[in-house]
């Protein structure tokens, strides 16, 4: 790559989720550790319709680390660390509303949070109540689903602790309050994002129908992976077009909705 390319700082970051392990022809890997440990896996560095980009596979290369043990913090910790301002958040979800089926490619606006006993802050002192009414950038997750007309926007992911998968009655439950897709691994990376001043969407790839929609034996490893692998192509393609368009992050509110409140917690590489 070109000499600038090199050195310009990272203002994208691709996390990919399951069945998701690889990005960037010919990247360099960065080794980032962080007060909070080490992320997933080095962070591979390369370059995207003349934009740096960095990607981290969010399970690990070879994905050894399971939803419950990832280590949100380091991970977008790192990122920022190396200048990230956009994070695409690409994950594996499981369908539970009639309007979405396996394959679809899900821009969602809000999450519940089902998920316990994870770390989802980097606060550790002081009066730092970030706003979360709307966990998503709107003007990226407009932006993805601007680059293909087959994205749907709009819906509510629920995250579960895992790494099981739901039973019948509680995937009926997230169905029956309008919920319209569940996954693992979308909190507390989505908060995370925010603190760390970035703007952050979920990218989210319909792999299954849960376990309510579905007559069968419940959902299954194998077809998340399989479906996953089936549509990795045109993932890909979606966040290069996605890149292509990125917004500029200053001046958005993920950016500007913490002015005013005194940050007790390092933002590395400055905290605008
Ligand atoms: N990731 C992919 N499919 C899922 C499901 N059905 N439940 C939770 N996480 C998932």
């Amino acid at each position: 790559p070109p000499d600038s390319l090199v050195h310009a700082p990272v203002g994208v970051a691709v996390i990919g989720g399951t069945g998701f392990y690889s990005f960037l022809d010919e990247p360099q890997h960065v080794t980032v550790d962080t007060p909070y440990g080490a992320p997933s896996a080095a962070i591979a560095v390369g370059s995207v319709a003349g934009r740096r980009v960095a990607f981290l596979p969010r399970h690990g290369v070879h994905h050894e680390h399971p939803p419950h043990r990832i280590n949100y913090r380091a991970n977008l910790w790192a990122l920022r660390s190396l200048g990230v301002r956009h994070v695409l958040a690409p994950c594996a979800v499981g369908g539970l509303r009639p309007e979405v089926a396996p394959g679809d490619v899900v821009v969602p606006d809000q999450l519940v949070d089902r998920t316990s006993g994870r770390i989802q802050t980097y606060v550790e002192t002081g009066a730092v109540h970030l706003p979360f009414a709307d966990p998503y950038c709107p003007r990226l997750s407009g932006t993805v689903a601007a680059a293909d007309p087959r994205v749907r926007r709009g819906g509510t992911m629920v995250v579960v602790e895992g790494p099981r998968f739901s039973t019948r009655a509680e995937s009926r439950h997230y169905a029956d309050q309008g919920w319209t897709l569940v996954n693992m691994t979308g909190h507390p990376e989505a908060v995370l994002a925010r603190e760390m001043r970035q703007c952050y969407t979920a990218i989210a790839l319909v792999t299954d129908m849960d376990a309510g929609a579905d007559t069968g034996s419940g959902v299954g490893q194998e077809e998340v992976f399989a479906l996953f692998r089936a549509n990795l192509e045109r993932l890909k393609d979606l966040l290069t077009a996605t890149i292509k368009d990125l917004p500029e992050p200053d001046g958005c509110t993920c950016t500007t909705w913490a002015q005013g409140l005194e940050l007790t917690y390092e933002i590395p590489g400055g905290d605008r």
